[in-house]
């Protein structure tokens, strides 16, 4: 397959381009800058020279091909805003395409809310943090378009070899610093390796048939304090964590702070029953992070 990708170089993207690369699919990857198109190179990709804020620079190319995943994010203010030109030019391009194209747009866990002891399955309504409101109405577009066959991804926390969610627990371990913990220690986090969530990506890809909403975890909840415990132990740090508490946290930070103070479980019984997916790490204590 042709796959033109938006954020191959991030977190997620640079495990999807590696995931695709090793399935022997084509990836053209939009880097706005020379460091970018230097990484996708390293990745096997090829880079195309472009801005997410300036879609119409690109959408026409980007359509052209057989399928295209949406996985990045400025992370500023206007964030939601960058993103809607995005959608509306991917909308507005494949309505004038001659046939229909995958799309993978990238949501997440957040955009559930707090779940406590409940389990979030796709069934579950989006309470999504106000920092990230606008990607269910953005994959709700995306879904409705004719000319697209879209499935939207909801990747849980993701750690990968580097830290992933688990950086700023690591680099306090490892530096014999007191590890924050935001919020309760007692809050959940769905997890997920970034080479299992690009396995799910690619096997979502795969299929054009699957539309819809996909959750995409590894472990359904895990306690933050277990992850910081056996993080700390790792690295040998015997000081006792602090806990930061909420309020305070948005206005130093930012909104999307709350985020990893959610106490969360998701579920992604629908992604395996549908695509036979399975996590090769479906234990974070397993994995190469604590090697
Ligand atoms: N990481 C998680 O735990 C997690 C969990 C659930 C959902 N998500 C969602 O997944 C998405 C990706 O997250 P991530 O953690 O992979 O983010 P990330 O590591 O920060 O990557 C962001 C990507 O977006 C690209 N980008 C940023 N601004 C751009 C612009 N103006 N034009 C073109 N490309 C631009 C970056 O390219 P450069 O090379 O130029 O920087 C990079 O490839 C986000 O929507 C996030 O909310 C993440």
């Amino acid at each position: 397959m042709r796959v033109f990708i938006l954020g191959g170089t991030g977190s997620i993207g640079t495990a999807i381009v590696r995931e695709l690369r090793s399935r022997s699919h084509d990836v053209v990857a939009l880097c706005r800058s020379e460091v970018s198109e230097e990484k996708i190179r390293n990745l096997g990709a090829i880079p195309y020279r472009g801005d997410m804020r300036a879609p119409e620079a690109w959408v026409n190319d980007a359509i052209d091909h057989d399928a295209i995943i949406q996985t990045a994010a400025t992370f500023t203010e206007d964030m939601g805003d960058i993103d809607a030109r995005v959608v509306s030019a991917l909308l507005h391009a494949s309505a004038n395409a001659t046939k229909t194209r995958r799309l993978l747009y990238t949501g997440g866990c957040w955009l559930y809310g707090k779940t406590g002891d409940e389990v979030a399955t796709e069934g579950w309504p989006f309470n999504p943090l106000p920092a990230f409101a606008w990607m269910v109405s953005h994959a709700e577009k995306l879904l409705r378009a004719e000319f697209l066959s879209t499935a939207v991804i909801h990747p849980a926390m993701v750690y990968s070899e580097d830290g992933g969610v688990f950086e700023e627990f690591i680099d306090a371990a490892r530096g014999g610093r007191t590890i924050e913990i935001w919020g309760s220690p007692d809050t959940r986090w769905p997890i997920i390796h970034r080479s299992d969530l690009a396995r799910a990506y690619c096997d979502l890809l795969e299929r054009h048939d699957l539309t819809g909403h996909f959750n995409a975890g590894a472990e359904q909840g895990v306690r933050v304090s277990d992850i910081v415990k056996t993080l700390a132990d790792r690295h040998g740090n015997t000081l006792e964590p602090s806990i930061l508490g909420v309020e305070g946290l948005a206005e130093r930070h930012g909104d999307w702070a709350k985020g990893p103070t959610l106490d969360q479980q998701m579920s992604s019984h629908k992604l395996r029953q549908a695509t036979g997916w399975e996590p090769k790490t479906g234990d974070y204590r397993l994995s190469d992070l604590l090697a």
